[in-house]
């Protein structure tokens, strides 16, 4: 069925890819599903929840079959690929599966509980030859396309050092994000982030220097932290705070010796938001507004692309090293019980 995906019509213009949703999440409706649907190469073919009433209040919004149960959806034979926005807790079970069933998948982040479970995924993936992406669709977002050219150009001198906030006030209790074994908690959240912007700008060799924790006794899930993250060979390093119980912060701050360029809204701009763009210089503060862009179009784009190039392991180095810094970050962390 894959090889038939990648096959011109008779047309010059390739055959959509045929994509099914999995779970009604409030990120898939919020930015994902419009954007499948904004994406000329995808057709939103069905949409499964657990509860059927759920599925047909996201199939009467935003149309395509409504399934009972994600194996349903799995089971179908007009479906290419799956965008997974559930719980990581849930990634590995569902993922293997869709591969299993021949599904292309398009997955929230963070991918995995642990690297050993990431690895396992990424295996499955390129023995079946499918593409298994994660949506860190901030990357695909032109304002740091800005920041990577100013530092190209050497607008702020040598780069000493990065440092990167995500975090969020309290969420409501039943949210998924306190519960353990859904993979709760801020790491492979709020973290997430700023673990994969520290490895962007700094590289993929960047190790946990020190860890602070703070869990929720109860739960055992991390609220919030912050580390130290650094690279062995350049010595570079960045140094990351992140949490569920914390003034809201979105941004990352490149530090070099001439200079400093800070990014405001770095992760989470929707696509109608117009980010700000500020770099100090001995000369002054200097502010740039850049255009709006929807990085969830344009990282679709690059699935599709990953797809009909058969690129199956275009991104596969990316996710281990990300997957491998959020286990080293859990595993080396000095816990401190808050409640
Ligand atoms: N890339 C981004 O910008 C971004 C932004 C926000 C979140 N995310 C990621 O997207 C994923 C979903 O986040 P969200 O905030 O959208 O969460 P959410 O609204 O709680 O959605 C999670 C969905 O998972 C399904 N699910 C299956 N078993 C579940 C269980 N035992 N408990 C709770 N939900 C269960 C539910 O769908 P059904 O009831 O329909 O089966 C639920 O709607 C997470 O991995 C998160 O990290 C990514």
């Amino acid at each position: 069925m894959t090889k038939k995906l990648l096959t011109m019509s008779s047309s010059t213009s390739p055959k959509k890819i045929r994509i099914g949703v999995m779970g009604c999440a409030s990120v898939a409706h919020r930015y994902m599903i419009p954007a499948i649907l904004d994406t000329q190469d995808l057709e939103l073919v069905a949409i499964a929840s657990r509860t059927l009433l759920k599925a047909k209040e996201y199939t009467d919004r935003f149309g395509g079959d409504a399934v009972e149960g994600y194996e349903n959806l799995l089971n179908r034979q007009d479906i290419d690929a799956v965008y997974v926005p559930l719980p990581t807790g849930l990634h590995e079970q569902w993922i293997l599966l869709a591969l299993q069933r021949g599904k292309h998948v398009f997955v929230e982040k963070s991918l995995a509980m642990n690297v050993t479970s990431a690895q396992r995924m990424l295996d499955s993936a390129m023995e079946k030859r499918l593409v298994l992406m994660e949506d860190f669709m901030y990357r695909y977002h032109s304002q740091h396309r800005f920041v990577f050219e100013q530092l190209r150009q050497g607008v702020i001198g040598e780069l000493r050092t990065l440092r990167t906030y995500f975090a969020f006030p309290p969420l409501d209790p039943h949210n998924f994000r306190y519960n353990k074994e859904l993979g709760g908690g801020a790491i492979l959240d709020a973290a997430a982030y700023t673990v994969n912007a520290s490895r962007w700008f700094l590289g993929n060799d960047l190790e946990v220097g020190f860890a602070s924790l703070f869990y929720d006794r109860k739960k055992e899930v991390c609220i919030s932290g912050s580390a130290q993250l650094y690279s062995p060979v350049t010595g570079l390093s960045a140094f990351i705070s992140f949490g569920f119980d914390n003034y809201y912060q979105c941004n990352y701050e490149l530090w070099g010796n001439r200079g400093i360029i800070h990014c405001d809204r770095s992760f989470t701009p929707p696509p109608d938001f117009t980010p700000t763009v500020r770099i100090g210089l001995p000369e002054g503060m200097q502010e740039y507004t850049l255009p709006a862009d929807n990085h969830f179009k344009k990282i679709l784009k690059e699935f599709v692309d990953c797809i009909r190039q058969r690129q199956y392991a275009k991104h596969h180095e990316d996710l281990l090293s990300q997957s491998r810094l959020l286990t080293a970050l859990q595993e080396k962390g000095r816990i401190q019980y808050i409640q």
